[in-house]
């Protein structure tokens, strides 16, 4: 039985019922529109230890920027209940912005280093935007282990660094990307892509892949590495935000040589709709 709540306070109630009864609570933190790889973090909480599972659907306006898709961002929640209810969710949370952020509200939570490049630097307010939604959650629904997607790589590398720096007792898990058969990181987003566009956008894939099988074969010059993952993405995309081989925990860019845990990020544009996507060469499958 998946019970729904809208209110803080019922979110407070219906956990601390939990807790009380013991159970270790794993927590999914979305925005919806929930897809295969929204549901297998639903399965890896519970691989990690989680016996009832909360999942909360919130289109955040604060990580959005100006010219952003906050209106139009898909909003799905019956069938989102619905796919919950399927995998046995035990409480889904989904609040009205102003139960989020009632009138008043201005404390932010902001993680510096990791949030400076990339995504960060590509869209400013974004990061805070989740680390102060994210802390939100936390504070309300005291989960031992939360699970985020690696397609949103920098995040899950921001909201780890988050719990590690204020000491939030709750283990932050990076789970594996989910692909459609061609390949394509499954992605709400995806469905602002038209017939045409949704052919081009396996170009991302197409170079990661290009970037992984080099690697594979001992390539580890950078600039060719990152030559390989753009090619592809510059013939199809309308516009790259950043194409870069960085270290898989730092985030630091790499420069020559790349080390043995590294990640390419990319980020670009598909007519109206920015893509995001990543491989841990050599380790991820793509
Ligand atoms: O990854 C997302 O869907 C969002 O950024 C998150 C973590 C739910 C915060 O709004």
């Amino acid at each position: 039985m998946t019970d729904v709540v809208h209110e803080p306070r019922a979110l407070r109630e219906a956990c601390d019922q939990l807790r009380a009864s013991d159970a270790r609570v794993g927590l999914v933190p979305t925005m919806g529109a929930l897809h295969d790889g929204h549901l297998s973090l639903v399965a890896a909480t519970r691989e990690a230890g989680a016996t009832r599972v909360v999942v909360s659907v919130f289109v955040n306006p604060t990580q959005f920027g100006e010219g952003e898709d906050f209106d139009k961002y898909p909003r799905t929640l019956e069938q989102d209940v619905e796919l919950c209810r399927e995998r046995g969710v035990d409480l889904v949370y989904a609040p009205p912005v102003d139960g989020m952020y009632p009138e008043g509200f201005e404390t932010h939570v902001e993680v510096e280093r990791t949030t400076a490049r990339f995504e960060g630097a590509h869209r400013p307010t974004h990061f805070r935007g989740v680390t102060t939604v994210v802390t939100k959650l936390f504070n309300a629904v005291g989960p031992c282990v939360a699970a985020f997607g690696r397609k949103d790589y920098q995040q899950w590398r921001v909201l780890w660094r988050m719990a590690r720096d204020l000491d939030m007792p709750v283990e932050v898990l990076g789970c594996p990307i989910v692909r459609e058969p061609d390949g394509l990181a499954m992605s709400s987003r995806n469905r602002y892509l038209d017939a045409g566009e949704r052919q081009r956008a396996t170009a991302i894939v197409q170079g990661l892949r290009a970037a992984d099988a080099a690697y594979r074969d001992g390539e580890r010059e950078v600039a060719r590495l990152e030559a390989l993952a753009r090619a592809p993405v510059q013939a199809d995309f309308d516009r790259i935000d950043y194409i870069a081989v960085v270290g898989a925990e730092s985030l630091e860019p790499c420069t020559g040589t790349a080390g043995d845990d590294v990640v390419v990020l990319c980020a670009a544009h598909l007519g109206q709709t920015r893509l995001i996507d990543n491989a841990r060469l050599g380790r991820d499958r793509l």
